[in-house]
């Protein structure tokens, strides 16, 4: 399945058009977040994690840069370094830089477009670095790619707290696929936000320059653009809200009128005020992920001085 330049994986688009359907004609519509995440929704995701109200980023960069030589010690050389959903690279590069003789490093993501980027400008200033991009959907099984030089350990990089993006069950199954891509030997350095004043969570997820209103409505943009649907995207609003009870950020997209949408061959009607559930972004405590999966030990955490995010670097488990 290699290609010139990418192992390619993706799931094709038919996949996301039956799961947008399923998704809308649910009792309680849903749309996955993964639909977010085409070369426009890329894009916009970077600008988000530039906004003033998204402190994420700049803490778990701030936490990477404080905690760096203890992390690189937890890790060793020559490992193959493996990063789902790969993002603007900032990160990465901090800990590509600080790694001991890494051999390879593999970015997965969904957007071809975004992929051929981040290796392009990998490549460009990492030279002797072996890159194995994979395009695909990370709720898919991945096999890591062999290295050309031996690797010492498979490292899996999950910063972001994108975790927070899976329900429990989901998190269980894919920290699993995690654990079976590190492989025995393996480890995962994960990134995970921290429950915190809702006001802060909020406006992190609904800021003043209405960055994050565009990228959760690039999701119906997407699906005018490539599955034949016709939202009217001035009929449907941004709304970002904490849940308590499963702590977490709400993502929805709410409709103002009564309206209907066409999607293929379906009529799919909205009550003035119904809402998509978009994404969730769950919150967690100092513990972080180890409640979350019996395949990993954790090693070590660490955070931020007002403990406003957390970073973890776990072990797969032996049988
Ligand atoms: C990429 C999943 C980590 O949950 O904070 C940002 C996505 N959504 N603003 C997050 C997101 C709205 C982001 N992750």
């Amino acid at each position: 399945m290699a290609s010139d330049d990418l192992i390619d994986l993706e799931p094709a688009v038919a996949d996301l058009e039956a799961e947008a359907v399923a998704g809308l004609t649910a009792a309680r519509k849903t749309l996955p977040c993964k639909l977010f995440y085409d070369q426009r929704g890329a894009e916009l995701f970077e600008a988000i994690c530039e906004l003033p109200e998204y402190y994420l980023t700049r803490v778990e960069a701030s936490i990477l840069r404080t905690s760096m030589d203890e992390i690189v010690a937890h890790i060793g050389p020559q490992v193959q370094l493996i990063e789902p959903g790969s993002g603007a690279g900032t990160k990465t590069r901090l800990l590509l830089s600080a790694l001991e003789d890494p051999v390879s490093y593999v970015p997965i993501d969904i957007s071809k477009e975004h992929l051929r980027d981040v290796a392009a400008r990998i490549r460009a200033d990492y030279p002797d670095l072996e890159v194995q991009a994979v395009c695909a959907d990370f709720s898919q099984a991945i096999p890591a790619p062999p290295t050309s030089r031996p690797a010492r350990r498979r490292i899996v990089f999950f910063p972001g707290s994108t975790i927070g993006n899976f329900e429990a069950d989901d998190a269980r199954a894919f920290l699993g696929r995690m654990a079976d891509l590190a492989g025995p030997g393996g480890g995962l350095l994960i990134g995970f936000d921290r429950a915190k004043d809702p006001a802060v969570l909020e406006a992190a997820y609904d800021d003043s320059a209405g960055v994050t209103a565009e990228f959760n409505t690039n999701a119906l943009h997407r699906l005018n653009a490539e599955a034949g649907a016709d939202f009217a995207l001035e009929h449907f609003e941004h709304l970002a809200r904490w849940n308590p009870e499963y702590q977490r950020i709400e993502m929805h997209l709410r409709s103002l009128v009564d309206q209907v949408v066409h999607l293929g061959a379906h009529e799919i009607t909205f009550a003035a005020g119904e809402t998509i559930h978009t994404e969730c972004c769950h919150k967690y405590g100092p513990e972080g992920v180890a409640g979350l999966t019996d395949r990993f030990d954790v090693v070590a955490t660490w955070t931020d001085p007002e403990e406003r995010f957390g970073i973890q670097f776990l072990e797969v488990r032996a049988p």
